[in-house]
């Protein structure tokens, strides 16, 4: 049986600064002790993006605060916890170090090990912590620089089905976003516009749908966006609503036909499963109430069960880190050497190719 174990986890490969402080039990179950997010939006959103210099200038002057104050909050000082669990890619290389460092430096001055941590293999692994979900079970992932379909059959061994070939999902909202004139980040306003808008108005493209490989491409729609609202430009707040009300139900109808094809795939591969197979959601979109709808609506239909992790746990944070560092340590994963590297780009799957343009954004997850 695994011991009761304790880890601190660093959270820094994007534009939120993050430690946690979590447990995992004999039995596996999880208890968080502390979560602490700092939100770098107000330093990025006049640039209509993350500046990577400026996130890894935040990390460095919040970081050494908010670990302090996780390990307060979890009322434990750095010699009751049995590791520290840091991000260490894939992500913006600046940010990354910034974290990785101060693990290691925590792991040398407090002599325990260190687990460098894969960001995606946080979001993958969320769904244990928060429901106790066994392997094998299907992940999309969906934020502002990844969109991935990825089979999770144990921890360290996960296998990517499906991913964009050109834009994430989330970057799709914020450039149609920005088209439009909406705020940064995009998504939010998309769909808050959306909800007085016609949704069969325009009808835009839905790439892909149809073709038997798990891929996702959303670059088209953004262009299609562009020549909508330049045709009828200058364009009212009703035609605003409207094209977002469009690009949502194109983006709708896409996911059915991507993510139905995912689920019938596991049910052909997994036939025997025990229980009722799952598909998990992480990532920002996960908040966009129509996405949530269709992936709810597919489960229903396919006899899946829905697993969408309370937002804060679904976006960046460093619960997550802690945790997938706590599932290696208990099933007796050696720690890393410190002098393991940041990754800028480090897929789960290791046998997944890098499809066009894959990561560009530098793998903000
Ligand atoms: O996971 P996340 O918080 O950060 C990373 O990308 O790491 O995801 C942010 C992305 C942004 O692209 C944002 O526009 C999108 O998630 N997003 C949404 C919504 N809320 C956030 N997209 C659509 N609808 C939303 N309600
Ligand atoms: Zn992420």
């Amino acid at each position: 049986m695994a011991p009761f174990l304790r880890i601190l986890g660093i959270e820094t490969s994007c534009d939120e600064t993050a430690a946690a402080v979590v447990e995992r039990d004999a039995e596996g179950r999880s208890n968080v002790l502390s979560d602490v997010v700092l939100s770098q939006l107000d330093e990025h959103s006049a640039y209509g993006g993350v500046v990577p210099e400026i996130a890894a200038r935040a990390h460095i002057e919040a970081l050494d605060t908010l670990i302090e104050e996780a390990l307060q909050r979890a009322n434990v000082s750095l010699a009751d916890v049995d590791a520290i669990a840091a991000t260490s890619g894939p992500g913006l290389i600046g940010g990354l170090l910034v974290g990785l460092m101060t693990g290691k430096a925590i792991a040398r001055a407090a002599g325990k090990p260190l687990y460098a941590v894969n960001h995606l293999e946080g979001h993958a692994l969320t769904a244990r912590l928060t429901d106790g979900l066994s392997f094998p079970y299907l992940m999309l992932l969906v934020s502002g620089g990844h969109t991935q379909l990825i089979l999770v059959r144990g921890i360290g061994q996960y296998k990517r089905w499906g991913t964009t070939i050109d834009d994430a999902l989330g970057e799709a909202f914020d450039k149609t976003a920005k088209l439009l004139g909406l705020p940064y980040p995009g998504g939010p306003e998309v769909e808050k516009a959306a909800k007085s808008g016609n949704p069969d108005r325009f009808s835009f493209p839905r790439p892909l749908v149809g073709e038997a490989r798990l891929d996702f491409s959303f670059s088209g729609l953004k262009t299609a966006v562009r020549q909508a609202a330049t045709e009828i430009a200058p364009v009212s707040a009703q035609d605003i609503a409207d094209i977002c009300a469009s690009f949502q139900k194109a983006i709708s109808r896409t996911l059915k036909d991507r993510i139905g094809r995912g689920l019938q795939r596991f049910k052909t591969e997994f036939p025997d499963i025990e229980g009722q197979p799952a598909l998990v959601v992480a990532g920002g979109v996960a908040a966009n109430q129509e996405v949530r709808g269709t992936l709810q609506a597919l489960c229903g239909t396919h006899g899946f069960r829905f697993i969408a992790p309370p937002l804060r746990l679904c976006t960046d944070n460093a619960v997550m880190i802690a945790w997938a560092g706590l599932e290696r340590m208990a099933i007796g994963v050696a720690p890393d050497d410190l002098d393991v590297q940041p990754r800028s780009r480090w897929p789960l799957d290791s046998n997944a190719e890098a499809l066009v343009n894959y990561g560009k954004r530098g793998a903000k997850a």
